[in-house]
């Protein structure tokens, strides 16, 4: 009877412990020993590179730079990516270590004429561990043709169920934010630097960041907004190349070059940040009025 309590005891221990750490995620009954797997997806990741089709197959190659050259999305047709197109892993096959994934990920984004390409690129593209593990791609949501286009951290747990970003908690507070200056999700166009969500919430690795980053680049260039603004300090450091925390960063206007043209950029308090310290709600009000005096500023686009 004892030595069953104390086996009780022993898993809910353990259960507390990995709730407290954020896993709410059971991913398999087996550990797996990821590392014992690098040496084949090594091989399985340069096989891959080698037998991509390079010459003639898109705008880019392989050691290019990630260029931003596409046309507005506007007058884009929509039609299937011509460039390179990242090969959906087999049943069984490893998706590639994290630096080829990271060249796949800019050969794709790259070749991706409009958003609705974008989006069917991330449905199959591999690279990312974040998408086996997420329930969905969560993309966007609102007005790709608004001027003003915000950019969070990662999908929680409600925007993965859902599919759409800024669903949850933090989403119904940026809804507000936006409402206080007069728009709503038909005049904005929300994102995230990374479309899937992370196991129990936990933050991006840096590699998952730098896989899913051209990603989220060619999503702004194609969005082809007026005004940015990254959602707390992640999306700020990681769009910006800013090393600030964010409450050094927030409310000073910069540069981001889109590719194709400079747009101005601001980097506010993540709303889920101010949930927790409502009294950051003071600076972010100032954030929402400059954002609001700079869209006004602009002069109205041919497709308003
Ligand atoms: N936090 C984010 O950064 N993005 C979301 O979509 C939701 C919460």
């Amino acid at each position: 009877m004892s030595s069953t309590l104390s086996r009780h005891d022993t898993i809910a221990d353990n259960l507390a412990f990995h709730v407290e750490a954020g896993v709410d995620v059971a991913l398999g009954d087996e550990p797996v020993d990821r590392f014992a797997e690098s040496a084949a997806e090594r091989s399985v990741a340069a096989a891959r590179l080698a037998t991509r089709p390079a010459e003639g197959a898109g705008p880019r190659t392989a050691t290019a730079p990630p260029a931003f050259t596409s046309p507005r999305p506007a007058s884009a047709p929509h039609r299937a990516p011509s460039g390179p197109q990242p090969s959906p892993a087999l049943p069984g096959e490893a998706p590639p270590p994290p630096d080829l994934a990271a060249v796949e990920a800019r050969e794709a984004a790259a070749s991706a004429p409009t958003l609705e390409a974008l989006r069917e690129l991330l449905e199959r593209f591999d690279g990312c561990p974040l998408k086996h593990t997420a329930t969905r791609l969560v993309f966007a949501d609102g007005n790709p043709k608004a001027r003003l286009m915000l950019v969070g951290e990662a999908p929680g747990r409600d925007e993965d169920i859902e599919g759409k970003p800024f669903v949850g908690r933090s989403g119904k507070l940026l809804d507000r934010m936006l409402a206080a200056i007069g728009i709503d999700r038909t005049a904005a166009y929300i994102a995230n630097i990374v479309p899937w969500r992370p196991p129990g919430n936990r933050t991006p690795t840096p590699q998952e960041t730098a896989i899913c980053l051209p990603f989220i680049r060619r999503q702004i260039e194609l969005a082809n907004p007026d005004v940015l603004v990254c959602l707390g300090g992640p999306s700020a450091q990681t769009l910006l190349g800013i090393r600030d925390g964010i409450t050094k960063a927030r409310g000073r206007w910069m540069d981001y070059d889109t590719g194709t043209r400079v747009i101005p950029a601001l980097a506010t308090f993540h709303p889920a940040y101010l949930l927790r310290t409502p009294l950051g709600k003071r600076m972010a009000w100032r954030d929402m009025l400059a954002i609001e005096s700079r869209l006004a500023a602009l002069p109205a686009r041919s497709n308003d």
